[in-house]
């Protein structure tokens, strides 16, 4: 049986008050409308529809690396008339998959579970049972427990309003009755629109059985409309993620401020600290110790290793029981070896550093490689850019640069070598050598400090 799989984004999203299309909202860093396409893509070998309208340019455009069927739909005349939009991409044969582009969270085996209800030339719907089902399309059923049709809550007569039960509005129906039943779809109901539930009722007619299915928690059918709602389900989603972490051995000190907008892998006896954010994918090496306030981004932390407050890690890898920040940067492409130390108020951009290797406090290094042990002093800096290029800084092995030297690349220090506090380097410094390049200061006496006029 061939998946057909129809994602529905057209709509407009006004509650949402933004410029930005509803369903490019990142929920976990994530656009909308592409937590739900990953979902479907967990059915192998599915065709995948997105009925786009408001905006949709934009949405295009964002998620063009998303390898769907893009179906405009100029005129958001309902839900029957946005699927009708997508019919020449099902085939009879298939089975049509109905998704919401604002609905992200739905859980794979309850979609699987939808799919199997339906079987081949089915129809089965995804239903809920809420406390206040104000809004939303009621299932009315006979009184052997059959769902006779779907009426829309502005429809609804006040006895079906007492219903409780729901269209979620993701269903899975047979290829060949879909069409038959939309073209029969016609817009005489309170709001002037095409309704994709009124097949319900066409398919009952037919004498076909319409199932159901339920879903296994109640966010999964959770819908997007304002920001409050977004919020809600952000925090869902990262109330998962931070549980499936605490049991996989992670210690979260407060599963509520952990942020996880990508992919974590954790070792033994990882502890994060409160306010982490982390993105990308992200590897942590056994009893690594991230403290409060951190980001981490695409990076790779190896075990032992500690990452203190307000630390920024993008894009770089550093190695087993090193010592970072607190307030330390690493930009992309920095490459730290084992038992490195990286202070406060130190950036580095494209840089690596041998085992050992330390840098303590105010310092930037850029485009520059430093060997094993070696100690960058405070207050240091790689003059690696001259408005134009970018140049290198090579630093060898146990070299000690003195507090405030300057750097000015490209330029090498060989192994051993000492740079006194204040030096201006532009020439390459042999092993072993001392370079000291600063005015000597002079004593002025009987000199007097201005004072105030009284
Ligand atoms: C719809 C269902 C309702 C269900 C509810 C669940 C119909 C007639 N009603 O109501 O039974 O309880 O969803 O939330 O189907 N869309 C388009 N093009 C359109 C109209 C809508 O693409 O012309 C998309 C929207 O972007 C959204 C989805 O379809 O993703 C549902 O649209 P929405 O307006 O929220 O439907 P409701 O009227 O709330
Ligand atoms: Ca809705």
């Amino acid at each position: 049986m061939a998946l057909s799989i129809v994602i529905l984004a057209a709509g407009q999203g006004t509650r949402m008050r933004s410029n930005l299309p509803k369903v490019l909202h990142p929920l976990a860093g994530v656009p909308l409308l592409e937590h739900v396409v990953r979902a479907a893509r967990t059915f192998d070998g599915a065709r995948i529809q997105v009925v786009y309208g408001h905006g949709g340019d934009t949405v295009r455009a964002r998620l063009a690396h998303l390898d769907v069927g893009w179906v405009e739909q100029a005129q958001q005349l309902g839900t029957g008339h946005a699927v009708t939009q997508a019919l020449p991409g099902i085939e009879d044969g298939d089975t049509a998959l109905i998704l919401y582009g604002d609905v992200p969270l739905t859980r794979t085996d309850t979609l699987r579970a939808l799919v199997e209800s339906a079987g081949t030339g089915g129809f089965s719907i995804l239903t809920a049972v809420l406390d206040d089902a104000t809004g939303y399309g009621r299932i009315l059923r006979d009184d052997a427990g059959r769902i006779v049709r779907i009426v829309e809550h502005k429809d609804a007569s006040p006895a079906e309003r007492e219903v409780r039960e729901i269209n979620t509005g993701m269903m899975a129906v047979g290829g060949a009755a879909l069409k038959r039943w939309l073209a029969r779809v016609g817009r005489g109901n309170a709001q002037g629109e095409y309704y994709l539930t009124d097949i319900v009722a066409l398919a009952v007619a037919d004498g076909v059985e319409v199932r159901s299915v339920r879903p296994s928690d109640p966010v999964e059918i959770a819908g997007v409309n304002d920001r409050v709602q977004l919020a809600g389900l952000e925090r869902a989603y990262q109330q998962a993620r931070a549980e499936e972490l605490m049991r996989a051995g992670v210690t979260l000190r407060d599963p509520a401020r952990f942020d996880l907008r990508g992919e974590l892998s954790a070792g033994r006896d990882v502890v994060i600290d409160v306010n982490v954010v982390i993105e990308g994918r992200v590897t942590l090496g056994d009893n690594v110790a991230i403290g409060p306030n951190v980001m981490l981004r695409d990076c790779e932390i190896g075990a032992d290793t500690q990452i203190h407050a307000m630390s920024i890690v993008e894009e770089s890898v550093v190695g087993r029981n090193g010592r970072i920040g607190p307030f330390a940067r690493l930009r992309p492409q920095s490459r730290l070896a084992e038992d490195v130390h990286i202070g406060n108020f130190v950036e580095l951009k494209k840089t690596s550093m041998g085992p050992g290797a330390k840098a303590n406090h105010l310092t930037y290094l850029g485009d520059a490689e430093i060997g094993a042990k070696t100690n960058i002093g405070a207050g240091t800096i790689t003059c690696n850019y001259d408005g134009v290029n970018k140049s290198r800084t090579e630093i060898g092995d146990d070299v000690f640069i003195g507090s405030d030297t300057m750097l000015v690349a490209p330029v090498k220090i060989g192994d051993g070598a000492t740079t006194g506090a204040g030096t201006t380097v532009t020439r390459e410094v042999p092993p072993g050598k001392l370079v000291v390049g600063r005015a000597r200061e002079v004593i002025i006496e009987g000199w007097q400090r201005p004072k105030k006029k009284k």
